[in-house]
């Protein structure tokens, strides 16, 4: 029979104390692990109880504006919520775990932020604790603000970009549309000039029947009737370029062959007049839906720096200019326009589509002419130009979506 003895109780409680002082040791070093953890975490981390802070990691103490642990340790955890967020936070407490969310958090010196926080309660050192984990999204949402209004800016500052080359555009036309101007009334001028030729000899002839005593009704009828069809002719020709000049206000569908028709017709009398041969021809049912005059204009433009080279060439070969009109692969229209004139430089070539390029001299040339049909071609019509050198002269080709 076994009785406890003096010395059997002293070991006992020895033991006990032992054991005691192994657990707290074993306590305090969980909780210096705990630490270290915690305090190499990225995030700011804040372990509660109850309510209150009882630890705080480097970071937390950072994001809080703190220099000092012992400042917050102890204080209530709704300390630092900004009220906008309180009832949130409230909310998220009472679940076990949360996902990440975001509120408005109280820095020590009174000033709010916006942080991303989740927490989770945890069980530990004897007691049932909550972590709370938190990102600082001040610098990230100055830096979205700063993006936005960085986009916000970049956006003002294109769309006042893109006004601007509207405008010079605009302005670019505006001169091209100048420089057509001229050209349409020496045009018009050539178109005039066999009306006006037999208006002449009208009105000598009746001068002479007239001297002879011969002017009778039937001769004032005659000479009247022969009188107005060249007036309306004259008269015609300005309604015919006024229309052909005139801005397109929208797309239509045209007749390539009938377009090129009237664009040779046009150019036709002044080419004639400096001996220069000007042939056309084109398949027929050749339909486009786009802007015609514009389309024309750019005909003109081609077949005006033909008839300049021409001009210009020396030698007695004939001098020619043959525009053709077929249909291509794809439904596509092919239209070209090829002089006999010697070829465009090759040193110039690369240049030739550029706004005021000119070999002309500013006397005779703006140098707007085939940057205009360019534009016209590629971007109002969206079509493609292009220019090869042939054994003679030049060849400029137009290609255009046609219809089917
Ligand atoms: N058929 C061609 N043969 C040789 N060179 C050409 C031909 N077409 C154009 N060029 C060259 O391209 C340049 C630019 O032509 P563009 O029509 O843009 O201007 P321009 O004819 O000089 O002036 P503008 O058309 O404004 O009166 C011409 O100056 C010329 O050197
Ligand atoms: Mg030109």
């Amino acid at each position: 029979m076994s009785s406890l003895t003096p010395t059997s109780i002293l070991l006992g409680l020895g033991i006990i104390l032992l054991l005691g002082i192994m657990w707290i040791y074993l306590l305090l070093k969980q909780r210096q692990k705990f630490k270290q953890l915690i305090d190499f975490a990225i995030e700011g981390m804040v372990i509660s109880h109850k309510g209150c802070v009882v630890e705080i990691n480097a970071q937390a103490l950072k994001i809080f504006g703190g220099t000092d642990k012992q400042e917050i340790l102890g204080k209530s955890m709704f300390d630092f919520i900004a009220p906008e967020s309180k009832a949130l936070v409230q909310e998220q407490s009472t679940k076990r775990h949360t996902e990440m969310y975001e509120c408005m958090l109280l820095r020590k010196n009174g000033t709010i932020f916006p942080a991303l926080v989740r927490g989770s309660n945890v069980e530990g050192f004897g007691k049932s604790m909550r972590v709370s984990a938190i990102i600082d999204l001040s610098e990230l949402k100055e830096a979205q603000y700063a993006l936005q209004a960085l986009n916000g800016n970049l956006e003002m500052q294109v769309q006042a970009q893109i006004e601007k080359n509207r405008q010079q555009e605009m302005m670019l036309f505006q001169q091209s549309r100048h420089a057509q101007m001229g050209e349409m009334i020496s045009m018009i001028a050539h178109q005039w000039r066999q009306p006006l030729n037999v208006l002449s000899l009208l009105a000598q002839n009746i001068v002479f029947k007239y001297k002879l005593h011969k002017l009778d009704d039937p001769v004032m009828d005659e000479f009247k009737e022969d009188s107005m069809r060249q007036i309306l002719q004259m008269s015609k020709t300005i309604d015919d370029f006024r229309d052909f000049f005139k801005p397109d206000k929208s797309i239509k569908i045209f007749d390539v062959k009938q377009q090129l028709a009237h664009a040779v017709e046009m150019v036709k009398p002044i080419v004639a007049g400096h001996g220069i041969e000007l042939s056309f021809q084109a398949e027929d049912g050749l339909k486009v839906e786009s802007f015609p005059n514009e389309f024309g204009q750019s005909i003109i433009n081609i077949l005006n720096n033909a008839k300049d080279v021409l001009l210009e060439s020396c030698g007695d070969h004939s001098k020619q200019i043959v525009v053709e009109a077929k249909r291509g692969d794809n439904s596509e229209v092919i239209v070209s326009i090829e002089d006999n004139g010697g070829g465009i430089d090759t040193i110039v070539m690369p240049y030739i589509f550029e706004p005021y390029f000119s070999t002309k001299g500013a006397k005779h040339g703006t140098g707007l002419g085939l940057y205009m049909t360019k534009i016209i071609v590629e971007e109002h019509m969206h079509g493609r130009i292009s220019v090869v050198n042939t054994t003679t002269g030049a060849r400029f080709q137009i290609v255009l979506q046609g219809l089917i």
